[in-house]
């Protein structure tokens, strides 16, 4: 197969070089990287030690995305690449500074043991093999001074270690524990799986707010929700005082759905929900919108201010109680409600809903050239990318697609760090003016705030770009 190599020496700067070599059929990178260090290329530098998945050390980026490359098939064409950390020599980069930045245990004087039942919390923390494909991967690493996921993961592995006695909450700041933005791109990559956002970062987050140690945006943010359950200030007749309690479909409904607004688009954004239920009528859904639904409770548990998140999930489950199936059209919303709640309904995003039910197909497609942004508790969140797709592509004559990439506003960093999300999104907006599209599609209000600020360019909800189709035809 031909793969093409990037290629550097601290004298020649870099280059890229592309290889025929001869690999057996289910060949890893590291047996191509292997066969054209022994047949082709004696000077191609590469680690590798285990050859196992077990050591870390071969990790390597193919097609721009973090892979060990012992463990990741070859393919004709891949492109394989360094991390995204400094090099020393072709794909062999310098992990001192990130080894500098992990913390070691501090035991005191006193002799104490780890319980069971603590080495069982523990573990999930444990099993990081150091190949830092999380830290290459990591938007906020290249944006502002984070030492990346797995120096937080490092921080509450310790922090809950009975045994060691260093203050790893004020350490974890110092080395910004703000400024993750939980898109969760580090757990995608981690060949462990090793969900650092929700074990490490919200959990040092929770008892930094404890101690008083929060960001002053993030606790404004907790104040008001706990004095009105909503996340953004009332300017104008909400989406909830706007529409009935039952939405009735023409005709005979196809099914009954419970209707999650979210505080974004019940206060700030209100048309996009406005739209979706324009959208579910299309469709032959009936909508019921109980008043009664507050906020998720998603910024505040990305925040670390957990303490209200009880008394959100209760006022919810108890606002949908008797509904089968409840519908969110925010990403956060919808990804909070799936993974932090245990809800006796079904959540579901109206994407997932549309496409899962055969949702109608616009017959007049709208002009225009559009691009999708994935949001990232969408894409990881939820696990949904083919739904919008098939969505947006039923509806406009020229899509043009782009790689998933965080857009900076999520995490609470667009409140609390807004030079950060500034700097993430400014690296999205590259990606997008790469696709030369006109318009933005997504399906989160706060990528789409973000992204208007960021790019420039018109950013439209999903929903209400498949009832500007559904109006062209009508
Ligand atoms: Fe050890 Fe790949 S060589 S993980």
């Amino acid at each position: 197969m031909k793969v093409t190599v990037s290629r550097f020496t601290p004298e020649s700067g870099e280059w890229t070089e592309t290889y025929d070599v001869a690999v057996l059929e289910g060949a890893r990178i590291l047996n191509v990287l292997d066969a054209i260090h022994d047949t082709v290329d004696a000077t191609l530098a590469y680690r590798s030690c285990c050859r196992a998945g077990q050591c870390g050390s071969c990790a390597v980026r193919v097609n721009g995305e973090p892979v060990l490359a012992c463990q990741k098939e070859a393919h004709d064409g891949d492109v394989i690449e360094p991390l995204n950390l400094p090099r020393i020599a072709d794909l062999v980069t310098d992990i001192a500074p990130v080894m500098a930045q992990m913390a070691w245990l501090a035991a005191g004087n006193e002799c104490s043991f780890v319980k069971r039942s603590e080495i069982e919390t523990i573990k999930p923390l444990r099993e990081c093999i150091e190949c830092y494909s999380c830290i290459s991967a990591c938007p906020a690493v290249e944006a502002s001074d984070y030492t990346g996921p797995t120096v937080m993961r490092q921080e509450q592995r310790l922090n809950l270690d009975p045994r060691d006695k260093q203050d790893r909450i004020t350490e974890a700041i110092n080395k910004g524990l703000f400024s993750c933005t939980t898109c969760r791109k580090c757990v995608e990559v981690c060949p462990k799986n090793i969900d650092t956002p929700k074990k490490a970062v919200e959990k040092l987050r929770e008892l930094a707010v404890r101690r008083g140690l929060s960001l002053p945006a993030h606790r404004s943010l907790a104040k008001l929700i706990e004095e009105t359950g909503r996340s953004v200030e009332t300017k104008e007749t909400s989406f909830l005082d706007q529409v009935p309690d039952v939405i009735e479909p023409e005709g005979t409904p196809t099914a009954t759905v419970g209707f999650f607004v979210g505080c974004m688009f019940n206060l700030r954004v209100i048309q996009p929900a406005l739209d979706a239920m324009e959208v579910l009528k299309h469709n032959g859904i009936r909508v019921i919108i109980p008043k009664t639904q507050v906020c998720c409770g998603s910024p505040l548990i990305r925040t670390g201010f957990t303490g209200f998140i009880p008394e959100l999930q209760k006022r919810n489950i108890e606002a949908f109680q008797g509904i089968d199936t409840v519908l969110t059209i925010c990403a956060g919303c919808g990804s909070t409600l799936k993974n932090d709640y245990e809800t006796p309904f079904r959540v579901v995003d109206i994407t997932e809903y549309l496409v899962e039910n055969g949702f109608k197909k616009p017959e007049t497609k709208v002009t225009g050239s559009f691009t999708y942004h994935d949001p990232c508790h969408l894409l990881r969140g939820q696990g949904i990318a083919e739904e919008p797709r098939t969505i947006i592509k039923s509806c406009v004559t020229d899509f043009r697609d782009m790689p998933a990439r965080c857009c900076g506003a999520g995490g609470g960093v667009k409140s609390g760090q807004p030079e950060e999300a500034a700097k993430i999104g400014a690296k999205r907006a590259e990606m997008v003016k790469t696709t030369g599209a006109e318009t933005i599609v997504t399906v989160c209000p706060f990528c789409e705030f973000h992204l208007q600020q960021v790019t420039g360019l018109p950013v439209k909800n999903i929903t209400t770009l498949l009832l500007e189709a559904y109006k062209k035809e009508d």
